[in-house]
């Protein structure tokens, strides 16, 4: 039996990921207490944080599943298949709510943000240097704090910079999750992983 190892994304994607593994008939076993590993039926499940699934699949594990946020925001060399139905999310500029001011004239901006490279290339796109102050999250307070002009962050719901006084002012991108495959894998396995793609397509087709 081939045996497959899946970097799964801890937070806020991992039930849907679960789900959508388990429709795709892929059971994924909860690790035991602080592991961060488990088996199960010829797959091994490996749970790192979201935002370096990418770096696993890239280094050796043969699938992953994170938001295209990351994959972006990380860069690394893995073969993306497809877009998953989940993790709908956005990425935007976001003010404090009393601030009217288009991206146009951010230009030297201090921008909080999770996201040094997609900001920072999206300005530069954009012909505008900004200063980026670098957060690993809650970056939300940056602007409500004020040690920032503007974050640069994921909008879901939009609860959260509701409830800090902030307002959506510019969508950068859609966001959605991902399905990854290393790059020998899916030489190697190649049977295995045309067959994933397949099934995960009819998935995608049934939920649309
Ligand atoms: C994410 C994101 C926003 C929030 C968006 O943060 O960074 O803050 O969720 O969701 P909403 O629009 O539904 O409120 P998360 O809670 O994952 O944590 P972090 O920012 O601290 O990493
Ligand atoms: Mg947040």
């Amino acid at each position: 039996m081939t045996t497959i190892s899946t970097a799964l994304p801890s937070g806020r994607l991992l039930e849907d990921s679960k789900d959508f593994l388990k429709k795709i008939g892929i059971n994924v076993k909860e690790p035991a207490n602080r592991e961060l590993i488990s088996y199960e039926n010829g797959y091994t499940f490996y749970f790192p944080r979201a935002f370096d699934v990418p770096v696993y699949v890239e280094n050796g594990v043969d699938i992953g599943i994170c938001g295209s946020d990351v994959v972006l925001e990380r860069n690394n060399e893995v073969y993306i298949p497809l877009e998953l139905p989940f993790g709908k999310c956005r990425m935007s500029i976001i003010l404090p709510e009393n601030r009217e001011i288009s991206f146009q004239k951010m230009e030297g901006y201090k921008i909080a943000t999770k996201y040094p490279e997609i900001t920072k290339n999206f300005f530069s796109e954009k012909g505008l240097k900004v200063k980026i102050l670098k957060l690993n999250g809650a970056v939300e307070l940056a602007a409500k704090t004020g040690i920032a002009d503007a974050i640069v962050d994921i909008v879901d719901t939009g609860n959260t910079i509701k409830a800090n006084n902030l307002k959506e002012a510019y969508k950068i991108m859609d966001i959605s999750a991902v399905l990854l495959v290393n790059r020998i894998t899916q030489k190697t396995k190649f049977d295995f992983i045309n067959d994933l793609i397949n099934k995960a397509k009819n998935y995608k087709n049934g939920v649309k």
